[in-house]
């Protein structure tokens, strides 16, 4: 872009990252609407919170509701969505904060973008698998009987996409298992990324 001059930073991520004690990631919560991803982001950051970690979420409460509220759920619109959270979760970390980011992001490319902006390095990619019956079984936002009946459009997993993650971080099974156990399991695997040694 044209006449736009990065800001040379004086205190950088890595001193952050010390004064905060911990390594910053994007933990991606992607799966279908009502997969529980906001449930496990928000149970995440609580353990978090009490091993002495510090991490911010990001979810369509805090984001659709703001900066993103002239977005839509065309395709389009979705990965405008995702392009913008990204570019939100990459200042997070820049300031050293673990970021929970809890989005349907529901194709490869939107996925891939945001790999692409945030880093390869940095994108932790968890997959919330709960299967479609079950959501709409749960359906506590009532959306996917509205979708059934045709009065929303574009409804992911009704008449929108949701692409399989290929190959994320971790899976995790919000049926068979306690959100304890499920947070819990997560919070193993990413332990050893966030902890300075
Ligand atoms: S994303 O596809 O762009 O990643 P995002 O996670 O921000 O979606 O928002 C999903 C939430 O918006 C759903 O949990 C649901 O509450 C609401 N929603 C409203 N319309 C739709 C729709 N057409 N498809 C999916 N979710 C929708």
């Amino acid at each position: 872009m044209e006449h736009i001059y990065p800001v040379i930073e004086k205190v950088g991520r890595n001193q952050k990252e010390q004064f905060l004690k911990q390594r910053a990631k994007v933990i991606w919560l992607t799966g279908l609407s009502g997969s529980g991803k906001s449930t496990v982001g928000l149970a995440l950051e609580q353990e978090l919170f009490n091993r002495g970690f510090f991490s911010q979420i990001l979810d369509g409460d805090n984001i659709r509701a703001g900066i993103n509220k002239n977005l839509n759920f065309t395709l389009q619109d979705r990965l405008e969505n995702i392009r913008r959270i990204s570019e939100v979760c990459k200042l997070y970390i820049n300031s050293g904060i673990i970021t929970i980011s809890c989005f349907i992001s529901p194709t490869f490319n939107d996925r891939e973008m945001a790999r692409n902006i945030i880093g390869e390095d940095d994108f932790i990619e968890v997959f919330v698998s709960t299967p479609i019956e079950v959501c709409e079984k749960r359906d506590i936002k009532g959306l996917y009987a509205k979708a059934r009946k045709g009065e929303i459009k574009n409804f992911t997993g009704i008449d929108a996409p949701f692409e399989i993650p290929r190959n994320p971080f971790a899976v995790l099974d919000t049926q068979s298992k306690t959100i304890d156990e499920t947070v819990n399991e997560l919070l193993d695997k990413i332990l050893p990324l966030i902890s300075l040694t």
